[in-house]
């Protein structure tokens, strides 16, 4: 195998939508600051609820517009009042009569399964993460966890389709083969139907919820999100894990748990009992991955047979079209600058 150009690189990243952060945490009129792939961003919710996310400094001198105010669907840099509408465009300039020509640089963003999402590119191309086959369902939605790991989020990922450390880390009893179907451009699925070995006591409680084998399923959007279906007779959960990269090539990464919407009173019940079940499972379930995640580093310097899903993933990652903001060492600076200054006023303040 070549060395991989993108996969893993904690410089690059494929162009492609990306989470950024709960729409609930985002109401009418405020501002935030947010850094994605190591740029720093600021994100605001307009008086018609659309969210709008620019770049973080104002053209003017540039102060940080997150310290502005939002005023109906446009943002005013606090430095100067110089105010900017959902478009970046400069609409107003207290002090001259007209504005200037110039232009704040915005990103595409959508909401979508309770989350603010940021396309990285100019026009989006592609779609948002979606369940091929469930393009046009209803989901019951619900927040799982929200987490940090050590290392790229390729690798969070591979952890999916990594079919040998089912049996070795994870113990169960499965003879696991994906077959691999290139679904999109952006988008690759692993299938699995799953048969247990043996004579085991969960076999036999998986036959009987399930008369048939399971499903189990991952499709990766982006070489950054992938959503894992469990499929019984009767029902399929989904568990979508939205990853980005971050500094230092580690991970920050949120579970969405997702179940096909049901109508009546038991149904909804129903739906609500199952996502909370999966939140209590899934949490001891990547135990074990964890303790990978905190100390690997990734080269697959002898790839074998059972491997294969693996490389395929790479090689999927490899032909998507990949960006390298080179804004990393910024973001890191002014983290460290600012961390340093707080220290410096606590230290000043406790000295008074
Ligand atoms: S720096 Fe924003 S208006 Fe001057
Ligand atoms: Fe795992």
């Amino acid at each position: 195998m070549r060395k991989p150009k993108t996969f893993n690189n904690p410089e690059r990243f494929v162009e492609g939508w990306y989470w950024v952060m709960p729409s609930q945490n985002l109401r009418i009129g405020e501002v935030k600051p947010v850094t994605i792939l190591g740029r720093n961003l600021v994100i605001y919710r307009c008086q018609d609820k659309r969210v709008v996310i620019c770049d973080a400094y104002c053209p003017h001198m540039g102060a940080h517009l997150a310290e502005g105010k939002v005023e109906g669907n446009e943002l005013r840099c606090f430095f100067h009042h110089w105010k900017f509408d959902d478009q970046g465009i400069c609409v107003e300039i207290p002090c001259l009569d007209e504005p200037l020509p110039i232009k704040l640089k915005t990103w595409p963003t959508d909401e979508e399964y309770g989350m603010i999402w940021i396309w990285t590119g100019e026009t989006p191309q592609q779609p948002l993460p979606f369940i091929p086959d469930l393009e046009h369902h209803e989901f019951d939605v619900a927040f799982g966890f929200h987490f940090m790991k050590n290392c790229h989020s390729n690798i969070v990922m591979m952890n999916a389709i990594d079919a040998q450390h089912f049996n070795t880390v994870h113990k169960l009893p499965l003879e696991i083969i994906f077959d691999k179907e290139e679904y999109s451009q952006n988008a690759i699925i692993f299938n699995n139907t799953t048969d247990i070995r043996g004579d085991y006591i969960f076999k036999k409680l998986i036959h009987f919820i399930s008369k048939r084998s399971i499903t189990y399923n991952i499709c990766y959007w982006y070489g950054s999100t992938f959503i894992v279906t469990l499929g019984f007779d009767f029902f399929s959960l989904h568990m979508m894990f939205v990853l980005r990269p971050i500094e230092g090539g580690k991970t920050e990464g949120r579970t969405i748990l997702m179940i096909k919407k049901r109508k009546k009173f038991f149904g909804k019940l129903f739906n609500q009992l199952v996502l909370w079940l999966i939140k209590l499972f899934g949490k001891n379930f990547v135990k074990g991955d964890n303790k990978l995640f905190r100390t690997i580093r990734f080269d697959l310097k002898t790839p074998i047979k059972a491997d294969q899903s693996i490389m395929q993933l790479i090689n999927h990652v490899e032909r998507q079209k990949s960006l390298m903001w080179g804004t990393w060492q910024l973001a890191r600076s002014r983290d460290v600058e600012l961390k340093e200054n707080h220290n410096k006023w606590r230290d000043d303040l406790s000295n008074d």
